[in-house]
């Protein structure tokens, strides 16, 4: 019989102690370590290779370079999958619940003219087909398999020899081989090791759904982070439309793809033009609101940040951001204060940035800056404006990353000026543009140009 031993796991970053300690010293969360059994003779599961395995010449080596990728049928994914499926990739599909994963998967499923076997262990195949009924098209390939032992689900896909494989999700498969509990770390870890196992031995791409944890990470994290091929994240808010795709690891392809989606009644729709979507037409004349240039993985985005500056009644002047860093919409706060001279101090302020996007990219804080002052002021800014750019601490207009990507962009949906800072105009290509270029280097000189 294996001998058993028991193992503490961190739940929320999956790393692994001989005793229970209340504070995980890798990942600083408490209360976080639970006791599980492991059975010593699976400690080389893990391993994908077959035992007879040698060292292979790097020349005599097959080129894995030039593997054949196969659409998915869904260009969004395609692209944050690096240009496609990999033949024998694990792949991660990470999310909150409800933001769309089962959802993609089972589209691409039923999209793609391949056989694919898709295994649920949280819904039952009526269910999925009813997904699959309001999603519209069928296919008569794909196979759907409601179980959750690992051992059953590698029979069956050694049985069919299916071309794809989705697992939804793996938290819920559980391996005989290890006795811990359904959604532990380690059943987590043996399930991945096996299936990736099994995707390199046969080829075979695999698909895994993940579920996140409170702050956004994949439960058991870095443990599968470090196993699989390929991570794409679900980001958005599952309350509003749109949804973003951002690959977060790739072995086959860039890390900063980005694909954008709107859910509607029938799955999930491809954006392919979002700085579209994202701009809503408006009311003329409205203060308050203003577009920046943002650059998110690599594709430039045009964003509505508005804001709401209204006289404090009593108390301390609340501050409140939606989609964007708080911290640093105080700090353009202080700047403006002093630079510009503004009395911010006995104002409410509201930031909100549209269409439920989170961003971080400092290119924004003009824009933002400006919707602050549009809306101190009351007056409207004209809407074939736009902004790229960095404010620092003096006041004074930094440049921004990938200036021409976003002067296009601008230029592309149709602006008629874009404001960048002095420093960005030695980019190489900024005199070919039709847009009007309008460069300056401090926030008080470009405000008197532009109020
Ligand atoms: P789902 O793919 O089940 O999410 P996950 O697997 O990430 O938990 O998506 C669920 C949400 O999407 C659900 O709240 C309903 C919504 N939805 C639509 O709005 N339209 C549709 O056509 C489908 C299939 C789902
Ligand atoms: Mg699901």
């Amino acid at each position: 019989m294996a001998k058993t031993k028991t193992v503490f796991f961190c739940q929320s970053c999956g790393t692994e102690s001989a005793k229970w300690v209340g504070k995980c010293p890798s990942c600083g969360e408490w209360n976080t370590y639970v006791e599980e059994v492991v059975s010593k003779s699976t400690a080389s599961a893990a391993a994908f290779t077959s035992e007879k395995s040698k060292p292979i010449n790097i020349k005599e080596t097959g080129s894995g370079g030039t593997k054949e990728r196969t659409s998915t049928g869904i260009r969004e994914l395609d692209r944050v999958l690096g240009g496609g499926i990999v033949d024998g990739s694990l792949v991660l599909v990470g999310g909150e619940p409800g933001i769309g994963k089962s959802t993609i998967m089972l589209q691409m499923a039923i999209k793609l003219n391949k056989k694919i076997l898709y295994v649920s262990g949280e819904e039952s195949a009526e269910q999925i087909k009813m997904r699959a009924d309001r999603i519209g098209t069928t296919s008569d390939q794909c196979f759907l398999y409601a179980e959750t032992s690992l051992s059953e689900v590698i029979r069956q896909a050694d049985d069919m020899g299916p071309d794809i494989i989705i697992i939804d999700s793996i938290q819920t498969l559980h391996s005989d081989r290890i006795e811990a509990a359904i959604g532990s770390i380690s059943q987590v870890k043996e399930c991945t090791g096996q299936l990736m196992k099994f995707a390199k031995q046969k080829g075979v791409p695999v698909f895994l759904i993940g579920h996140v944890n409170k702050d956004g990470a994949i439960a058991g994290p870095k443990v599968l982070e470090h196993m699989v091929d390929t991570v794409l994240q679900f980001e958005g808010d599952r309350h509003l439309t749109y949804r973003i795709l951002r690959t977060v690891k790739n072995r086959f392809g860039s890390t900063s793809e980005l694909g954008m989606f709107e859910m509607n009644v029938n799955g999930l729709r491809e954006v392919t033009n979002p700085s579209e979507v994202l701009i809503s037409p408006r009311e003329p004349g409205l203060s308050g609101i203003s577009l920046g240039v943002t650059v998110e993985g690599n594709r430039p985005l045009i964003l509505e940040t508005q804001a709401l500056v209204s006289p404090t009644s009593y108390g301390n002047p609340q501050r409140s951001t939606t989609g964007y860093d708080y911290k640093r919409m105080t700090m353009l706060l202080a700047v403006m204060e002093k630079r510009l001279g503004i009395r911010l101090s006995t104002q409410d302020v509201f930031l909100n940035i549209a269409g439920g996007l989170k961003v971080q990219d400092t290119a924004l804080d003009m824009a933002i800056c400006s919707a602050i002052f549009s809306s101190f002021e009351d007056v409207p800014m004209g809407d074939d404006v736009c902004f790229a750019a960095e404010i620092g601490l003096g006041g004074e207009i930094r440049p921004v990353s990938r200036i021409e990507n976003r002067i296009n962009e601008a230029q592309k949906l149709g602006f008629k000026e874009i404001y960048i800072s002095k420093h960005n105009l030695k980019a190489k290509d900024i005199g070919q543009f039709k847009i009007k270029v309008r460069s300056f280097s401090k926030l008080s000189e470009a405000f008197g140009q532009l109020f």
